[in-house]
């Protein structure tokens, strides 16, 4: 089959390591279902695989890809949830010290076929396109969980998003704008920005910007470029969620002192539940939202979406149709 695949892995060149080309059919194993993709994502966790954070060296060559919707084996349209329980977890998987996303273990989504445990896939809402389904099992599910289930604010609440211009940035812009949230988004780009009031944030402010009011609470994935901000622009009690560290995981000063002086909550948040996942699908159906495709090809074609994405040009999803 043909499948986006890690062969080698380089720190500086990414891409270097990443080959589109044949890979063999998935094997049927006992309670694991075998989906045929349709459309399939990309997340910046395919690129810190070719940079070799995440994925031993000795478990290449490996498939990538979190994110996919496809048709299984009994002919339903699902979405394929990428977080495998170890065998016999019980309860929330993203909780299992020895869970694994796909890609990291078993080979991903960036092909015309995947592997994965028969309870890892939901059903794609008949009225949802490919595309979309496609882009839901991963930031989408980040952005989710970290807003409703990690955020603790309410709706009505102020919502700051570090870095609006990725995928999962995006997915929370609209996400918080649908729910009834004030959502504020920094950028480092204006037109990024300028898109960012178009898909529903109310106010965006330029990387690092003073902000007119201290927010509830700021969702982080960019990491040490904006942590101090993120921390400066909290009222007291608030919180941050984070679930990424793209610019680096060591801040120049990690304000321990303001974090316990304004009783800041800090709390790290990945992926989410499959429950979470099915709820997501529902939610985007019934609130009507289109998440933001930054752009559509071929899987034949991924190298072309990876460079996107390793230069920083995205704004929103990177989505691969297959077949
Ligand atoms: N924990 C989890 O479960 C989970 C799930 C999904 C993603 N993640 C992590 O979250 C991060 C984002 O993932 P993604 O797929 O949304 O990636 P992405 O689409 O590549 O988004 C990255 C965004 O971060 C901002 N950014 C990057 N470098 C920056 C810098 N030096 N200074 C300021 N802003 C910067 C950019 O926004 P602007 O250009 O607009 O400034 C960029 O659009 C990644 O680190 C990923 O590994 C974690």
């Amino acid at each position: 089959m043909l499948a986006a695949y890690a062969a080698a892995q380089s720190a500086s060149d990414p891409l270097s390591g990443l080959v589109v080309g044949e890979r063999p059919d998935p094997q049927a194993r006992p309670g694991w279902t075998v989906v045929r993709l349709r459309a399939a994502a990309l997340n910046h966790h395919d690129v810190w695989s070719l940079r070799g954070v995440g994925l031993p060296a000795d478990r290449l060559p490996m498939v990538l890809g979190c994110d996919g919707a496809g048709v299984d084996e009994a002919g339903n349209e699902v979405i394929v949830h990428a977080v495998v329980p170890s065998d016999g977890w019980r309860g929330d998987e993203t909780l299992d010290p020895r869970r694994t996303l796909l890609s990291e273990l078993h080979d991903g989504t960036l092909a015309e076929q995947v592997a994965v445990p028969a309870t890892n896939v939901v059903p794609k809402p008949g009225s949802m396109s490919w595309e979309t389904a496609a882009c839901l099992s991963t930031a989408w599910l980040t952005a989710y969980r970290m807003l409703f289930t990690n955020s603790g604010v309410q709706p009505g609440g102020t919502v700051l998003v570090q870095g609006a211009g990725g995928g999962v940035a995006t997915a929370l812009i609209q996400l918080g704008q649908a729910a009834g949230y004030r959502m504020w988004a920094t950028s480092r780009d204006e037109a990024k920005g300028a898109r960012a009031l178009d898909i529903g944030a109310d106010r965006v402010f330029a990387s690092g910007e003073r902000l007119p009011d201290r927010v509830d609470a700021v969702m982080e994935t960019v990491g040490a470029a904006t942590w101090s901000h993120s921390v400066n622009s909290l009222r007291p009690g608030g919180t941050i969620v984070i679930s990424g560290a793209t610019s680096g995981d060591a801040p120049a000063k990690a304000e321990l002192t303001k974090i316990f002086f304004k009783q800041l909550r800090v709390v790290g948040s990945t992926m989410g539940t499959q429950q979470e996942l099915a709820q997501l699908a529902r939610l985007v159906v019934q609130a009507g939202i289109e998440p933001v495709i930054d752009s559509v090809r071929p899987l034949s074609e991924a190298r072309d979406g990876f460079a996107r994405m390793v230069d920083g040009d995205v704004f929103g999803k990177v989505v691969f149709t297959v077949g």
